[in-house]
C-alpha cells in the first residue's frame, strides 16, 4: 500500500515515477504489481528477476558464514535490500532520475540498507521515503488512496510481511506482545510441528565449497534447491523463529520469522564445517561469521570489510565439501551423520577400541606442558613453598606433576 500511494503523492506534486519490482523468490504477481503501479500513475514500469543473482551473490555467502543475526534471524529480509538498492540505482542512471524512493517507515531498519547501499554506489542520488515524510497512519493513508481512486488491495493479513527465497519475516498485530505465542495464522510456509507428520524425513544434503548443490542426489541450482528444502523443511514444521531483536535504531522488537531451508541449511553447513575446518580455524571463522551477519543486519553491505570477510569465509570454505545427512521431526532438524573427502576425523586416532594410544608417557609429558601455565600462575599466587620433585627443584614454584609415592 505504501508504495502505491507513494506514486500518487509523488504525481501529485508533479513527480514523474518510474516503478521497479524486484523478484527476490517473494512469490508475488508481478503482473498485478505491474497493473497497479500503472493504475496508479507510473509513467514506466520495470519487473526484474533476480532470483539467480539474489541466491549467488548474497544467499550463498551468507550459508558460508553460517549467518544467524544475534544467533537466530537468518538475515533474509535484510540480504535482499542491497540487491533492490543496486538495482534502483542502475535503473535511476539508466532513466535520468534526480532521486530514488523506497516505501520504508523511519523505525526500520529496511531504511537503512537501502539508504546507505544507494548512497555508496552514487552520493548524488537522492533517497526520499515518503512515509518517512507524510507520517499518515494507516487508516488516514487508506482515506488518501480512496480519495484518489487507488485500487489498494484488502489485505487480510493483519501483519507487516517481507518475505523471499530466504524467509518470511513476520511483524506488527499481537506479535507487538512479546509474552504472547504467535498465533497459527501468522504462519503460511510452515506447519504447526505438533501437526507435523509422525515419521520423521532423511534427507541427504551434498555441499560444494560450502554451498548446498544437491538434495538426496540430485543435482539443483541453488534458488532451486532453497525452494523445495523451503517445502519439505516447512512441512515438518521446521523453520520456525520467535525472537527479540535488537534494532539498528536502537530498540528492541519482537520478530517472528519463517526460514525452514535457511534453518536446515546452515545446521547442517555448520556441521560440516566442524568436521573438516581445524580447530583453530573454526574458532577463528565464528567471529569473522559474527562480524559479516552484523554488517549485513546494519545496512553496511557496502562497507569495505563486509567484502573482505566474505573473501575470507569463502577462504575458510575451500575444503568444505562433503554430505550431511539430517533428521526432520516435528519442528526439529537433527544432523545424524557426515562424510568429506576432506573431513579431519580419524577413527584410528580416535577410536575407543583399537588403533592409536599415547604411551604414559606420552600423556603424562603432554599434560604437563599443557597444565603448566595455570598451575604456575595460582602458584605463584598463593605462595606455596618450594619442594623438590623426586629429589630435585619443583618444575615451578610450588608445581609438582610427579609426586613421589
Ligand atoms: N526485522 C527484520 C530485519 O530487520 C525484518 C524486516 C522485515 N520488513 C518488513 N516490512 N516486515 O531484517
Amino acid at each position: 500500500m505504501d508504495t502505491t500511494v507513494a506514486i500518487k503523492w509523488f504525481q501529485d506534486q508533479g513527480v514523474e515515477v518510474v516503478t521497479l519490482t524486484a523478484n527476490v523468490g517473494q512469490k508475488a504477481d508481478m503482473r498485478s504489481i505491474e497493473e497497479r503501479a500503472y493504475q496508479a500513475g507510473a509513467v514506466k514500469h520495470y519487473s526484474l528477476d533476480l532470483i539467480s543473482e539474489f541466491a549467488e551473490r548474497f544467499v550463498a555467502p551468507a550459508i558460508r558464514a553460517n549467518a544467524l543475526y544475534e544467533g537466530k534471524y537468518p538475515l533474509s529480509s535484510a540480504l535482499s535490500r542491497p540487491l533492490i538498492a543496486e538495482k534502483l540505482v542502475e535503473i535511476a542512471h539508466k532513466e535520468g532520475a534526480d532521486a530514488v524512493a523506497h516505501g520504508c517507515t523511519s523505525k526500520g531498519n529496511d531504511q537503512v540498507r537501502f539508504d546507505v547501499t544507494v548512497k555508496a554506489l552514487d552520493p548524488n542520488l537522492e533517497v526520499i521515503a515518503p512515509t518517512r515524510i507524510w507520517k499518515w497512519t494507516r487508516k488516514e493513508e487508506l482515506e488518501y488512496a480512496k480519495l484518489k481512486g487507488l485500487d489498494i488491495p484488502e489485505t487480510h493479513s493483519k501483519y507487516s510481511v517481507d518475505q523471499n527465497l530466504w524467509g518470511r519475516s513476520i511483524e506488527g498485530g499481537e506479535l507487538e506482545d512479546p509474552w504472547a505465542e504467535p498465533p497459527e495464522e501468522a504462519f503460511e510456509w510452515t506447519v504447526n510441528p505438533e501437526k507435523a507428520p509422525d515419521e520423521p524425513m532423511y534427507l541427504n544434503i551434498w555441499f560444494e565449497k560450502g554451498i548446498p548443490t544437491s538434495l538426496n542426489d540430485r543435482r539443483l541450482d541453488l534458488p532451486e534447491l532453497v525452494s523445495e528444502l523451503n517445502k519439505m523443511a516447512g512441512e515438518h514444521g521446521v523453520g520456525r523463529v520467535d525472537h527479540m531483536e535488537s534494532r539498528v535504531i536502537g530498540f528492541k522488537s519482537r520478530e517472528v520469522y519463517e526460514a525452514p531451508a535457511a534453518i536446515t541449511l546452515i545446521e547442517a553447513h555448520k556441521d560440516l564445517e566442524k568436521a573438516i575446518l581445524s580447530r583453530r580455524e573454526l574458532k577463528f571463522k565464528s567471529l569473522a561469521d559474527n562480524e559479516w551477519t552484523n554488517l549485513v543486519y546494519e545496512g553496511l553491505w557496502a562497507d569495505p570489510l563486509r567484502e573482505s570477510l566474505e573473501e575470507f569465509i569463502a577462504k575458510l570454505n575451500h575444503y568444505v565439501t562433503g554430505e550431511v545427512r539430517i533428521k526432520l521431526y516435528k519442528g526439529s532438524v537433527i544432523v545424524v551423520g557426515r562424510s568429506s573427502p576432506y573431513s579431519a576425523y580419524s577413527k584410528e586416532i580416535a577410536g575407543y577400541d583399537e588403533g592409536w594410544y599415547p604411551s604414559d608417557e606420552e600423556a603424562r609429558g603432554f599434560i604437563q606442558a599443557w597444565g603448566l601455565h595455570t598451575l604456575t600462575t595460582r602458584a605463584a599466587r598463593r605462595d606455596v613453598p618450594k619442594i623438590g620433585i623426586r629429589g630435585t627443584a619443583p618444575v615451578a614454584k610450588g608445581v609438582y606433576f610427579f609426586h613421589e609415592a
